[in-house]
């Protein structure tokens, strides 16, 4: 694999598994303010954020390109509401995004081709990212954490399969 590549790549490992633990902090978080519905949530996103991890790992051992495992960055635990936890989920996969984009076009660069078709899955899985961290976003400026309504929200959640 080119170098550059290589090395963006087993970096990603990290930082899939680093969106777990982002997600996993706030799943406490949410635990803490009685809120198991959305922690539910949470933690269902950061178990699908280690299967991403897993998806880049099988794929460098499938190639043959050497694995190296990175240090995890400490997560952030200073939350101050749910709606911050969704504006920082929404940030966070921004970012993730961005840096899916920047393998594509590394993997483009170096006419990759098993690259570029293993990467597509994440550039589709990062719609599919964003619109979900946006949409609970919005009813959550809508309802303004209030009552009835963020404890239906936190039903509704709770029900997220995985
Ligand atoms: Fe693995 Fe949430 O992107």
């Amino acid at each position: 694999m080119e170098k550059n590549l290589h090395k963006a790549m087993n970096e990603q490992i990290r930082n899939e598994l680093y969106s777990a633990y982002l997600y996993l902090s706030m799943a406490a978080y949410c635990e803490s303010k009685n809120l198991p519905g959305i922690a539910h949530w949470l933690k269902v996103q950061a178990k699908e954020e280690v299967s991403h991890a897993m998806k880049f790992f099988e794929f460098m051992v499938d190639v043959g390109a050497e694995i190296k495992l990175l240090a995890i960055d400490q997560p952030p635990a200073d939350f101050s509401s749910v709606t911050d936890i969704f504006e920082k989920t929404l940030e966070h996969e921004k970012k993730v995004t961005a840096m899916i984009n920047n393998l594509v076009n590394l993997a483009q660069k170096a006419g990759d081709h098993p690259s570029m078709v293993m990467l597509q899955w994440f550039v589709n899985e990062q719609v599919e990212e964003e619109k979900n961290a946006s949409q609970i976003l919005e009813t959550l400026k809508m309802i303004k954490e209030q009552g009835p309504a963020i404890v239906m929200l936190d039903r509704e959640l709770g029900k997220r399969e995985g």
